[in-house]
C-alpha cells in the first residue's frame, strides 16, 4: 500500500486490486485479483448512525428549514453539504470544463470538456473519453472527478480520474496517483478502477441515503452528501411530532460513542489493528476519529472537561482554519497551559507544536489529531 494513498487504502482495508480490462460501456471481461492484505474490513455507517440504505426515503433537509432555519442555512456551505456533486451540476462544469494539464516528463495530456451537457476527459492516454459522472470532495480539500462503468451484472464501479481540482483552482494529480510509480497500463493512465464493493463503500460515507434495488445501488436516486438525516436518526418522526419524538441529543452519548459516530466515516480506532495505531503510521493523520483517542487529552478526560469532535468542530459548518481559535479549546483545560507546556518555546498557538499540519502532496495538508508532544 503506497503511504500517499490513505483514502483509497483504509477504505479497503481487504485491500482488493483488480485487472479490469474494459473501457466505457463496453464491458467485456472483468478479472479480479484478490489480495489480501493487513487489517480487516472497514465497517460502514451502520444504524448507529440513521440507517443509509433503508428502504424508505428519509425526510429532505428542507423539512428542517420550518422549525431549525438557523441550522440549516449555516449547513448549506458545509463541506459535509457538498461533499458529492453530480457530474453535470453547475459547480463541477464550472470547475472543470476547459481546464487542461500536461505532464512534462511523459508528454501526456488531459483536458475536460463540455458536450452535450456532460462533461468529458479527453486524454492523450486513452482513446476513449470518460464521462464525468460523478465529483468526490467539496473541493475544500480536493475534488475528485469518477467516472461510472456497470459490471457485467448491474453493479456501478468507480473510475477515479487521475486529475483532481484543488482550492487553488488548478488541476493536479488525484492523491496517491501521481508520478512515475502509478500503473499507467491502458485505463490505468487516465483512471483508477474499484470493484463494485468498493464503489458502494465510496457512495456510503459521501451520501445521505442509497436506495437498492436487487441488489444494486441506485444511483440515479441517491441523496447526495451527508445531510441532516444521516446524523440525526429518527428525523421523520420527529419533524411530524417534535414534542411527541424528541430527537437524540448528542451531548447523551459516552464521549467515546460520540467519538465513533463521526468515525462512522472518519474512522473508528476499534476497526484498526494495533500495529496500525502507532505514530509512525503516517496513514493516521487522515483518520481524525482513531487518532483523536488515543490522545491523553481524550483517554483522561473528567466529566466536568468532556473531550470529543465537537469540542473543536460544528459539523454544520466549515472548519475554522485559525490555530489561536483551536488553542483556546485547548486552554479552556490546560489553563495552566504556559506553565503545564515544558517546552521552553512555549506560545499561545499551540497546534503548531501539538496538532501539526502533515503533508500528503502538494496542497494538501491533514491534522494530526493525536494531540502529543512531537520530537
Ligand atoms: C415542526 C417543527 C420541527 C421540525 C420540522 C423539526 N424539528 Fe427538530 N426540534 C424541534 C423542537 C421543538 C425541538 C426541541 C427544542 C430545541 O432543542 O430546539 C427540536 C430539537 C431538535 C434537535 C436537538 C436535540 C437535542 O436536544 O440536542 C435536533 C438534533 C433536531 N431537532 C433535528 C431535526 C432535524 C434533523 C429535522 C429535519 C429532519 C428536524 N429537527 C425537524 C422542532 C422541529
Ligand atoms: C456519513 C459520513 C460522515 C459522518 C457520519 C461524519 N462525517 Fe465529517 N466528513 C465526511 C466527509 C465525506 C467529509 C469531507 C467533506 C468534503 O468533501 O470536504 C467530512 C468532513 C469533515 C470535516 C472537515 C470540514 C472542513 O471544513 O474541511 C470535519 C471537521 C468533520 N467532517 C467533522 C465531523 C464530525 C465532528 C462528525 C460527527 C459529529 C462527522 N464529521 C461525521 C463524512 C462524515
Ligand atoms: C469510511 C468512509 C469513507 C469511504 C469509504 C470513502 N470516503 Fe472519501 N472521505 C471520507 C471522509 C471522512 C473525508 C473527509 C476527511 C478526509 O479527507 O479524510 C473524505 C474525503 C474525500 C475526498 C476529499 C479530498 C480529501 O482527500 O479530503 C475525496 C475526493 C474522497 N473522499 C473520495 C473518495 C472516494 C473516491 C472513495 C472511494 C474510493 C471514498 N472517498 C471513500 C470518508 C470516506
Ligand atoms: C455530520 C453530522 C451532522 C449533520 C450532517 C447535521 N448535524 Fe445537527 N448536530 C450534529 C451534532 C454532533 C450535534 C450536537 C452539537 C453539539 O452538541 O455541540 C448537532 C446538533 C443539532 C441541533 C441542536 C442544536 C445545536 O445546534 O446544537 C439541531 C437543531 C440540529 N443539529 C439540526 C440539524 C439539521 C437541521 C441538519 C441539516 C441541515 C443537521 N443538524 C445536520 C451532527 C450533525
Ligand atoms: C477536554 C480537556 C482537554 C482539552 C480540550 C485538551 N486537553 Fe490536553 N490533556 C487533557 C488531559 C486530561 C490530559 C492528561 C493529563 C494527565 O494525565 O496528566 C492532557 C494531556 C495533554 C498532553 C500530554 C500528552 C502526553 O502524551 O503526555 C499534551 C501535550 C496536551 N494535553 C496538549 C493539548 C493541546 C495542545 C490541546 C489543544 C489542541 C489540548 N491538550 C486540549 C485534557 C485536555
Ligand atoms: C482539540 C481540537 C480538535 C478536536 C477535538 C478535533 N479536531 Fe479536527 N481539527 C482540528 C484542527 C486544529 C484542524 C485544522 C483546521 C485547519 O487548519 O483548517 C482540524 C481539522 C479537521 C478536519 C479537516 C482535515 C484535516 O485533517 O485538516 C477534519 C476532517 C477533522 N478535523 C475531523 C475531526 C473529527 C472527526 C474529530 C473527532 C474525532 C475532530 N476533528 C476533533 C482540531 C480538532
Ligand atoms: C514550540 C512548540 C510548542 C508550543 C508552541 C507548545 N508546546 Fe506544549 N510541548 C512542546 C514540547 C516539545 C513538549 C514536550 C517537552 C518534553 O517532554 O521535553 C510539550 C509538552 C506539553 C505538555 C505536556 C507536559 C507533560 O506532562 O509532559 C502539555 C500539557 C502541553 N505541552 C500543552 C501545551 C499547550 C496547551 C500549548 C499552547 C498554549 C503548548 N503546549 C504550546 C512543544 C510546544
Amino acid at each position: 500500500m503506497s503511504n500517499n494513498e490513505p483514502q483509497r487504502s483504509l477504505a479497503t482495508r481487504h485491500r482488493l486490486s483488480l485487472v479490469f480490462s474494459a473501457v466505457l460501456g463496453l464491458f467485456v471481461c472483468v478479472i479480479f485479483f484478490v489480495r489480501l492484505t493487513r487489517g480487516h474490513d472497514v465497517q460502514l455507517p451502520n444504524d448507529s448512525l440513521s440507517s443509509s440504505t433503508s428502504s424508505s426515503r428519509p425526510v429532505s433537509s428542507a423539512s428542517c428549514a420550518e422549525c431549525h432555519e438557523e441550522q440549516v442555512r449555516r449547513f448549506s456551505t458545509a463541506p459535509h453539504n457538498n461533499s458529492l456533486l453530480r457530474g453535470d451540476s453547475p459547480l463541477a462544469i464550472s470547475r472543470l470544463n476547459e481546464r487542461s494539464f500536461s505532464e512534462a516528463s511523459s508528454g501526456d495530456t488531459f483536458r475536460y470538456l463540455l458536450k452535450n451537457n456532460q462533461l468529458w476527459l479527453e486524454s492523450s492516454r486513452h482513446k476513449k473519453p470518460l464521462r464525468v459522472d460523478w465529483l468526490f470532495g467539496s473541493g475544500h480539500h480536493a475534488s475528485t472527478p469518477v467516472t461510472i462503468v456497470p459490471t457485467p451484472d448491474g453493479q456501478p464501479t468507480i473510475l477515479q480520474h487521475v486529475m483532481s481540482w484543488y482550492p487553488d483552482d488548478t488541476i493536479g494529480w488525484t492523491l496517491g496517483l501521481n508520478g512515475d510509480d502509478r500503473d499507467q497500463r491502458g485505463i490505468h493512465g487516465v483512471a483508477t478502477p474499484d470493484i463494485a464493493q468498493k464503489t458502494h463503500e465510496c457512495f456510503i460515507c459521501h451520501c445521505t441515503w442509497l436506495p437498492e434495488e436487487g441488489g444494486v445501488p441506485n444511483l440515479q436516486r441517491l441523496i447526495p452528501n451527508v445531510t441532516c438525516t444521516r446524523c440525526h436518526s429518527g428525523a421523520r418522526r420527529h419533524s411530524e411530532n417534535p414534542e411527541q419524538n424528541p430527537m437524540q441529543s448528542w451531548s447523551d452519548l459516552s464521549p467515546l460513542e460520540s467519538v465513533n459516530r463521526c468515525g462512522e466515516c472518519h474512522r473508528r480506532a476499534d476497526h484498526m489493528t494495533a500495529d496500525e495505531l502507532v505514530p509512525e503510521n503516517k496513514l493516521l493523520v487522515r483518520f481524525a476519529s482513531a487518532s483523536l483517542v488515543q490522545s491523553k487529552c481524550f483517554q483522561n478526560q473528567t466529566v466536568q472537561n468532556r473531550m470529543d469532535c465537537l469540542r473543536c468542530h460544528d459539523p454544520h459548518e466549515t472548519a475554522s482554519a485559525d490555530p489561536l481559535w483551536y488553542s483556546s479549546r485547548c486552554i479552556e483545560c490546560h489553563e495552566q497551559a504556559l506553565a503545564e507546556c515544558t517546552s521552553p518555546k512555549t506560545n499561545r498557538n499551540c497546534i503548531n507544536c501539538h496538532m501539526p499540519k502533515e503533508k500528503m502532496q502538494d496542497g494538501l495538508n491533514f491534522t494530526d489529531h493525536w494531540i502529543r508532544a512531537h520530537k
